[in-house]
Formats: structure tokens, C-alpha cells, sequence
């Protein structure tokens, strides 16, 4: 009986005092129609603390986003929840040294990335304009560790996910290219 109380006092305790302190979490929104706190999603990434140690949730509305996007190694727990893979897009075209060339790059930990998808259009056909030939143009360089993707979209055609190092969960994410389109030494799910 003198346990079945001590559990019930520990419970309590961890309920009402510990666990609001464990799933404390910020967020803010990114709308480009400036409906949110900003109106890009690196502006966000930018707002959050650095040594960041709770999740820090940002919300992107649907939309086009045409901007590259970094998370640098000093701002872990980011969350990045889109509208769905259809309808938010991130989209850069940079193809100068695989390493620079990531639509989207994380070096946090911790990062998590939802519903929404990466594309670099450098190598995509493009209405007209000059053919170029195919080179590395990455859309996603992913090197920090324990970062999860759950119905996210990665597209390109050379090199489009950088599993570049750490480990990482993909769940329901699609990744979309011709050539080396996997690659890294990172050690995924
Ligand atoms: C973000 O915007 C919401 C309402 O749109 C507001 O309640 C919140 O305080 C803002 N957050 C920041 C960090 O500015
Ligand atoms: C990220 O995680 C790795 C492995 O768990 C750890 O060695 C490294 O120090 C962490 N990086 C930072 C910036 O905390
Ligand atoms: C594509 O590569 C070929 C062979 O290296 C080269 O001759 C050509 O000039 C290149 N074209 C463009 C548009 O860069």
C-alpha cells in the first residue's frame, strides 16, 4: 500500500512539475502572404536561440518558397512542418561545389522535417533556356545527428540527398533523381 502511494506521489510530481518542462516547446509560423511571424523560412531558423534546447516548432504554410534554406550546428530541436509535399515547396537551383549547392542543409542535431518538399531545379529541364548538362546539385545535405523525415520530398537529378553523415529516419519520404541520387555515409532507416 506505503508503495502504490509513493507511486502515485511520484506521478504526481513528474506530472505536474517535470513533464510541462519536458514537452515546453516553442513555435512560430512562416506565411509569405504575412500572415505568420515570417515570411521566410530561413528568417525563422534564425529567430531561434542558439544552443536551442527545446523544440522549437516552425509552422510553413503552404506556398512556393524559393530560397535556400540552413540550419547550422549550434540549433538543434528545429521543426520544420509544411502543409504537405504537394503543397509546400522549397526550391533553389545552386549547383557550384556539392557543398554549397543544398536547397536545404542541416548540421543541428535533432532536426526534424515534416510534410513538405526540397527540390534543386538546377538540373530539371527548363523552359527553353540553354541546355545545360547535368551536373551535382544537391537537394538536401542532412550531417547532423538523430534527424527524422517523415513525408518529405527530395528532388533533383544529380546527387539529391547528401546522407552525409549521423544518424537519420526517413519515413515515407520520397527521393527523386538519375544519378547518385543516395549518397553519404550517413546511417539511415
Ligand atoms: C507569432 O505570431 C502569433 C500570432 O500570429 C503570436 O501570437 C506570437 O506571439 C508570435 N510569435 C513571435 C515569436 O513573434
Ligand atoms: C551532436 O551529436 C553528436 C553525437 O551524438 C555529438 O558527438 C555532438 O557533440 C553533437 N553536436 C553538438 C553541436 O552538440
Ligand atoms: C557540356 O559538356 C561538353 C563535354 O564536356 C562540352 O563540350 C559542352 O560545352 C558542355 N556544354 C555546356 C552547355 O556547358
Amino acid at each position: 500500500m506505503a508503495t502504490h502511494r509513493i507511486f502515485i506521489a511520484f506521478v504526481t510530481i513528474f506530472c505536474c512539475f517535470c513533464l510541462p518542462h519536458l514537452i515546453e516547446a516553442e513555435q512560430v509560423f512562416v506565411d509569405q502572404s504575412g500572415n505568420g511571424n515570417f515570411t521566410t523560412i530561413q528568417k525563422a531558423i534564425d529567430s531561434v536561440p542558439a544552443n536551442n534546447r527545446n523544440w522549437f516548432f516552425i509552422n510553413v504554410a503552404a506556398g512556393l518558397y524559393k530560397e535556400k534554406i540552413k540550419i547550422p550546428r549550434d540549433k538543434p530541436f528545429i521543426v520544420l512542418m509544411g502543409a504537405g509535399t504537394s503543397k509546400t515547396r522549397v526550391e533553389w537551383d545552386d549547383h557550384a561545389t556539392t557543398e554549397q549547392s543544398p536547397t536545404f542543409a542541416t548540421s543541428a542535431n535533432n532536426t526534424v522535417v515534416k510534410s513538405l518538399t526540397f527540390v534543386n531545379m538546377y538540373n530539371l529541364p527548363n523552359n527553353g533556356k540553354a541546355k545545360k548538362n547535368i551536373t551535382q546539385a544537391a537537394a538536401a545535405m542532412i550531417e547532423g545527428d538523430k534527424c527524422a523525415f517523415y513525408s518529405v520530398g527530395f528532388a533533383g537529378v544529380q546527387d539529391t540527398l547528401w546522407d552525409k553523415n549521423g544518424r537519420h529516419f526517413f519515413h515515407r519520404c520520397t527521393i527523386q533523381g538519375a544519378v547518385d541520387f543516395i549518397f553519404g555515409s550517413g546511417q539511415s532507416i
